[in-house]
């Protein structure tokens, strides 16, 4: 849509900021310019660097546009009193990483953390007034349902009564399939202990039975298939939610452990650094470790 409109887009490795510096530092004087990404990645469940992505997009006159539909409701800003590290409140990435919204475009969904059918974008102001003018889904969409609505409204209302303690709930189930796949050494790119969790198979090929073998043992994963990413990257995603019960966790680890000795899934060389994960000193570091 973007290039129907006029602009060039250009891609660069996720995370890569000597890339994307490099093709801000390409592109002619005067144009605008807009980077888009995710906030927390809907496949390795890491966030951006997102202090350093802000820092370039200002310092180049970006805007930088960030789709955090997967960390909104689960990841917010941080303080001496947090129930987790993933933080109070649940207000997205711009809050977790401390920055400020200058030049930020935040995208955050309903449809992840709420379960619900809405989304919105927080933006500087100039940019809201064109939008209202001119973005044509906003002049040309109905209005969005009051069920949706109300199931937002009841939603906040779940969140200031015990949101923290539900982000905690949900920190603490992560960090037990975590413990396994790593004693598995079982490769994940996941380091920051966000609840999604990335598990690519040694053999592209046994997606099928991979998949079986899951759904037979009650367990419901997505399923990352050839072409929709690289052979090297086939497996499952395993999303943890704060609804599943603590024997549900404890029935997704035997599992797990069951599968690693029926399949061959990419293992750890060694075993990750725990510094890595999110409440750790270096919050922001995102380290891939897998291929
Ligand atoms: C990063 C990201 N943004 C947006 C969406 C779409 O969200 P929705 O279902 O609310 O349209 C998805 C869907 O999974 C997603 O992964």
């Amino acid at each position: 849509m973007a290039r129907g409109l006029g602009a060039t887009v250009r891609r660069f490795p996720a995370g890569d900021l000597a890339a994307l510096e490099a093709m801000l530092t390409e592109a002619p004087p005067g144009v605008s310019k807009m980077i888009c990404m995710d906030g927390v990645n809907s496949m390795t469940g890491n966030t951006p660097n997102l202090v350093a992505f802000a820092a370039l997009a200002r310092e180049h006159g970006a805007l930088l546009y960030v789709d955090d539909a997967h960390g909104f409701g689960v990841i917010g800003e941080r303080s001496a009193t947090e129930a987790s590290p993933y933080g109070h409140r649940g207000n997205s990435i711009v809050a977790h990483a401390g920055e400020t919204y200058d030049g930020i475009v935040l995208v955050g969904g309903f449809s992840k953390a709420y379960s619900s059918l809405l989304a919105f974008l927080a933006v500087p102001t100039w940019l809201k007034d064109h939008l209202k003018v001119a973005a044509a889904p906003y002049l040309f969409s109905g209005p969005s349902p009051i069920a949706s609505l109300a199931t937002v409204l009841s939603g906040f209302d779940v969140n200031a009564a015990r949101g923290d303690a539900i982000r905690a709930d949900l920190h603490a189930k992560t960090a037990k399939v975590l413990a396994t796949t790593t004693a598995l050494r079982l490769a994940t790119p996941n380091t920051s202990g966000l609840p999604i969790i990335e598990l690519p198979l040694a053999n592209p090929d046994d997606i099928d039975g991979v998949g079986h073998f899951l759904f037979d043992a009650g367990i419901y994963v997505t399923l990352a298939a050839y072409p929709l990413v690289p052979r090297s990257e086939v497996g499952f995603r395993v999303q943890i939610t704060a609804a599943n019960g603590d024997d549900e966790i404890d029935e997704l680890c035997t599992t797990l452990r069951a599968l690693a000795e029926r399949f061959e899934l990419q293992r750890h060389a060694e075993l990750p650094a725990q510094g890595r994960r999110i409440g750790s000193a270096t919050p922001d570091a995102e380290v891939r470790l897998s291929a």
